[in-house]
């Protein structure tokens, strides 16, 4: 365990903007973060929690400690009669969990295939893509209390979940740092196949018998053609949250711009796809400076190489402002400002 001081976190995060902690700190055990936690260093700063770094947009230089996790480990917690429960630590990047489970003969986690970001990230915004959340194959997880060093186990209940929600972001924001999780997967396989474009991509790709390796091999496709590489391109996936109107709200809408599409989630509420909003209110492509909105996917805002967090931020006030004054929708940041 080693504090650093001024250290640039642009290799730390997926959009590739420049800006400093004073102090950073990498963490790969249990043990090791508690000792961080009673360091006179975190007691007396702002603490950032850092896995991956493909959820966050920094504006500022970090005037605290930041803590990046890689506590790794994947390994068999139980078994029941018919599923396996893997426990995974915080730092093990998600798609080599979700390589693994498939290796490993288990379903449920196949959708989520290619989502950048570790496992100790996942239940913060309760991740999710091709009709599968990761609610749906959730367990438990531990945590340790930022004040005190107690390990908590927090149950499914406990944590919450909601589209792109959970505790975490609310009421307990800034209180735990997540050090593993556990998911409960099936030996027995569910596919999930009926979202998007998964069913034609199988057709197109040949496979014509189902398996978790055949859908993970279509979600990985289907978002290759989709979303930019943040190795290649600066982008924290959906700037925004996918808005939820009232159906009343939608039907307005639905009879002065006919083709606005729309998904009933909850009875009465109706998600509208942010990128159609954004690609119609014409922001589809736009490149201001450095920094834009993706030309594949309007809903994903891009650094094109030495773009700040303040024009990134500036050019997301646009586009909410625009769309609001366009359909009288607020789109809400999915992504964390820092
Ligand atoms: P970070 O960005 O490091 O952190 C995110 C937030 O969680 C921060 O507030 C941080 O402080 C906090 N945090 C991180 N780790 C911990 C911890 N161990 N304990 C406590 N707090 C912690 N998301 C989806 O849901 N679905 C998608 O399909 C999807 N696609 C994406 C595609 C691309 C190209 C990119 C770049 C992003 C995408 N995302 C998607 C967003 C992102 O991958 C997820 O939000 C991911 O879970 C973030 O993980 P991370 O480790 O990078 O988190
Ligand atoms: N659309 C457009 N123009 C665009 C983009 C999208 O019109 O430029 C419309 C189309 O009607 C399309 C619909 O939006 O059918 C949905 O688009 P897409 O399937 O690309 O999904 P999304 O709603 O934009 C959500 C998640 C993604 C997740 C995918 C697949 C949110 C905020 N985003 O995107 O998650 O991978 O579905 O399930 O819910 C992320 O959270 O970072 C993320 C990438």
């Amino acid at each position: 365990m080693h504090i650093q001081e001024y250290i640039s976190l642009k290799p730390y995060t997926t959009f590739g903007i420049e800006a400093r902690a004073r102090y950073f700190v990498e963490v790969d055990s249990v043990e090791s973060l508690r000792q961080v936690l009673s360091d006179p260093i975190a007691s007396s700063h702002e603490l950032l929690i850092l896995g991956g770094g493909s959820n966050i947009l920094l504006t500022r230089d970090f005037d605290g400690l930041v803590i990046r996790l890689v506590i790794t480990g994947i390994s068999v917690a139980a078994e029941d009669e018919l599923h396996t429960y893997v426990r995974a630590g915080a730092g093990v990047v998600w798609h080599e969990l979700v390589m693994q489970s498939i290796e490993m003969g288990l379903s449920g986690l196949e959708n989520l295939s290619l989502i950048p970001g570790s496992v100790g990230a996942s239940p913060m915004q309760n991740i999710g893509a091709y009709g599968v959340e990761i609610k749906d194959v959730f367990h438990s997880l531990e945590a340790i209390d930022r004040q005190t060093g107690e390990l908590r186990i927090f149950s499914h209940e406990e944590c919450h979940f909601g589209y792109r929600e959970s505790v975490f972001k609310h009421e307990l924001k800034n209180r735990y740092v997540i050090v593993a999780v556990t998911f409960k997967l099936s030996r027995k396989p569910h596919y999930q196949i009926s979202y998007g474009d998964i069913q034609k991509t199988l057709e197109a790709m040949g496979n014509t018998e189902l398996s978790t390796k055949a859908i993970s091999a279509a979600v990985i496709q289907i978002r290759q053609s989709k979303l930019p590489d943040p190795a290649e391109l600066g982008n924290a996936g959906s700037f925004f949250k996918n808005p939820e109107i009232p159906s009343e709200q939608y039907e307005q809408l639905k009879s002065k711009f006919p083709n606005i599409p729309g998904y009933l989630t909850t009875p009465g509420q109706i998600k509208v796809p942010a990128g159609w909003l954004i690609e119609q209110a014409g922001w589809k492509g736009y490149r201001e400076g450095s920094v834009g909105v993706h030309a594949r996917q309007a809903l994903v805002l891009v650094n094109y190489g030495g773009g700040t967090g303040a024009e990134v931020k500036a050019l997301a006030e646009k586009v909410q402002a625009s769309v609001l004054e366009k359909y009288g929708i607020q789109l809400s940041a999915e992504v964390n400002f820092i």
